[in-house]
């Protein structure tokens, strides 16, 4: 079985139990200021579990790429990544418990072919003081199903919930499904601590929303959401030790290998994390320079930065001498750009930015590699130290890590973080750590900010000319962010029209009106938007002023998946505050409604 076929497979299957496919989202978050990338299928999805209507329906099924750097320790044990893709099921107030986990055993035992005997489960153990009951009822249909009581397990948060970890946000207990994946027979009675079960799938029951006292409410509707790991499972199902024995990442792991001079039948124990290390960095990066985020020391490019340089130590340390960050980025591209034509799109940027950024890592890391000696002949690295390297070395956090892991000594990982903090260099690490898949920042005042970004958009392309298409957009409760075609800087007074027609548009107080529509009703209608989506019948698309009878077309119209004002007279103000480069070609206007 490959991931190809594994990813058919499972839309197929879900598909024909009345479910929709749907294109997955880019890995950045469109609307929610609260986290930095998409880390789970559920998070572009939350509105929907929240309850607004989703143009697809209520089942759906989609395959969904994440970034979480939550796990970036673990990356180098065999199951770990940073970027992975996520096969999902989704059921918005729909079927529950009971059809859920029927459709889990039958894609396990009759699509898979996995004996039963091969198969384990979690359920949740409950939180009295929560008011939470024990899942006896995940349980009872697992049982139901056949599966030996010394099978089932019940475990408590830490396992089988998902949900916030101190936010708001939709959450709610899980049962979660294990594959045997040694040589050796099964023990008849499952061992959650026994590595060798390697959990594959996980069924969640999205009923509560966790509210600003931390309380756990019944949401509106009952949920179901569910997350299959593709390169891990592909994994254990072909008996495989490691997810880098996989395809594509077993290509792409030959590259490095072979970049380093290495024959990957006979590598010592130590060089093991680091060609697994690179594999996993340089292709997570590849995915997250084809959103056009640039390395930087800020947020996801922040992020980035980490990622590419850390890559390229490890590279260092494997023998390579010469830049190979774009030569391992290739195989990416060309093992997964069929799949995800973004790569190939985005190809000639995502091959300068990463020569660009070892260019520049390579002037310091010597100097980095030396410093980092002097201060660690002490037998320990202070935080302080750990932040001189990260401020005038560009080493971040994990490679100064790696290196005192390396020789076994103390790091004060604390002590560098507050120094951070001190320095407020960024202000969001870490905001993608702590969110584990809950609150997207739904409210009104971002739905205000959305329909503005569509006014804008409209008044752009009509006092610049048509060539004008969004290129990105990044909205949070404070201001807009908005990235359009166009080749020259705006004229103080192409600003003030692009004001002037926004906040007339506004004053007229005309409604916001959303229809349902195919891909290619919303295309005759003269919709702008991503029309690129493989999959997925019906859009949301967003009207604001009506046709005259004259044949004058509506003020803006887009293909959207909201939310929005429903008024525009809602808006306030709208203002320009910013307008300058983003890339070639490409403009940048930071607005705000005040
Ligand atoms: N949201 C669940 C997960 O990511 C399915 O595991």
């Amino acid at each position: 079985m490959t991931t190809k076929e594994l990813r058919q497979k499972y839309l197929s299957f879900f598909e024909s139990k009345g479910h929709t496919i749907v294109p997955g989202a880019s890995l950045i978050p469109e609307n929610d200021p609260t986290v930095l990338f998409t880390t789970a299928g559920m998070h572009p999805l939350v509105p929907y579990l929240l309850g607004e209507k989703h143009a697809s329906g209520n089942r759906l099924v989609n395959v969904q790429k994440c970034i979480r750097t939550g796990d970036i320790d673990e990356v180098g044990d065999g199951w770990h990544l940073t970027f992975f893709e996520m096969l999902g099921n989704w059921s918005l107030g729909d079927y529950f418990k009971k059809e859920a986990i029927e459709f889990s055993f039958e894609f396990l035992t009759k699509e898979l072919n996995i004996p039963l005997d091969k198969l384990a489960f979690t359920c949740f153990q409950g939180e009295e003081e929560n008011g939470i009951p024990k899942d006896e009822q995940a349980y009872g249909i697992w049982e139901s199903l056949g599966v030996s009581p010394l099978r089932i397990k019940y475990l408590g948060r830490e396992d089988n919930w998902w949900g916030p970890a101190g936010q708001t946000g939709p959450c709610g207990p899980d049962t979660e499904m294990f594959y045997w994946s040694s040589d050796e027979s099964a023990p008849e009675e499952f061992d959650p601590k026994d590595k060798r079960w390697v959990e594959i799938w996980n069924d969640v029951f999205m009923q509560y929303n966790k509210s600003l006292d931390g309380k756990y409410e019944p949401l509106k509707q009952q949920n179901v959401d569910t997350g299959m790991g593709l390169e891990r499972t592909v994994g254990v199902l072909n008996g495989k030790s490691s997810v880098y024995e996989v395809e594509p990442l077993a290509t792409i792991m030959r590259q490095v290998a072979s970049l380093a001079d290495l024959d990957l039948e006979f590598i010592e124990p130590e060089q093991v994390k680091p060609l697994r290390t690179i594999t996993d960095h340089i292709r997570a990066s590849v995915f997250i320079l084809a959103e056009n985020v640039a390395p930087s020391n800020v947020e996801q490019g922040y992020v980035l930065r980490r990622l590419i340089r850390r890559a390229i130590r490890y590279g260092k340390q494997l023998g390579i001498k010469e830049a190979f960050t774009h030569k391992v980025a290739e195989i990416v591209i060309a093992e997964m750009g069929g799949y995800y034509p973004e790569l190939r799109k985005n190809r000639d940027f995502i091959m300068e930015q990463l020569a660009q950024e070892e260019e520049k890592f390579d002037k310091t890391l010597e100097n980095g590699l030396k410093k980092f000696e002097k201060v660690a002949s002490d037998g320990k690295v202070s935080g302080e130290e750990a932040f001189v390297l990260f401020s005038t070395y560009g080493f971040p956090l994990e490679i100064t890590k790696d290196l005192a892991q390396e020789k076994k000594i103390e790091i004060d990982e604390e002590g560098f973080n507050k120094e951070f903090a001190k320095h407020q260099e960024i202000s969001r690490k870490g905001a993608e750590q702590k969110f584990k898949g809950g609150l997207a920042d739904n409210s009104e005042v971002t739905a205000r900010m959305h329909t503005a970004t569509h006014l804008m958009l409209s008044a752009l392309r009509k006092v610049l000319g048509d060539h004008v298409f969004q290129k990105g957009a990044n909205i949070t409760s404070e201001r807009i962010r908005f990235d359009f075609s166009h080749p020259d800087k705006m004229t103080p007074d192409q600003i003030q029209q692009v004001e002037d027609l926004v906040n007339s548009q506004i004053r007229k107080a005309i409604p916001v009106v959303m229809e349902e529509l195919t891909l290619d009703e919303a295309k005759d209608r003269g919709a702008m938007g991503v029309f690129e989506h493989k999959y997925g019948d019906k859009v949301k698309v967003y009207t604001i002023g009506e046709e005259s009878a004259t044949g004058g077309s509506a003020f803006s119209r887009e293909i959207c998946g909201g939310p929005h004002a429903s008024n525009t007279s809602e808006l306030g103000h709208f203002k320009i505050q910013k307008e300058e480069s983003s890339s070639a070609g490409v403009r940048r206007i930071k607005a705000i409604l005040e």
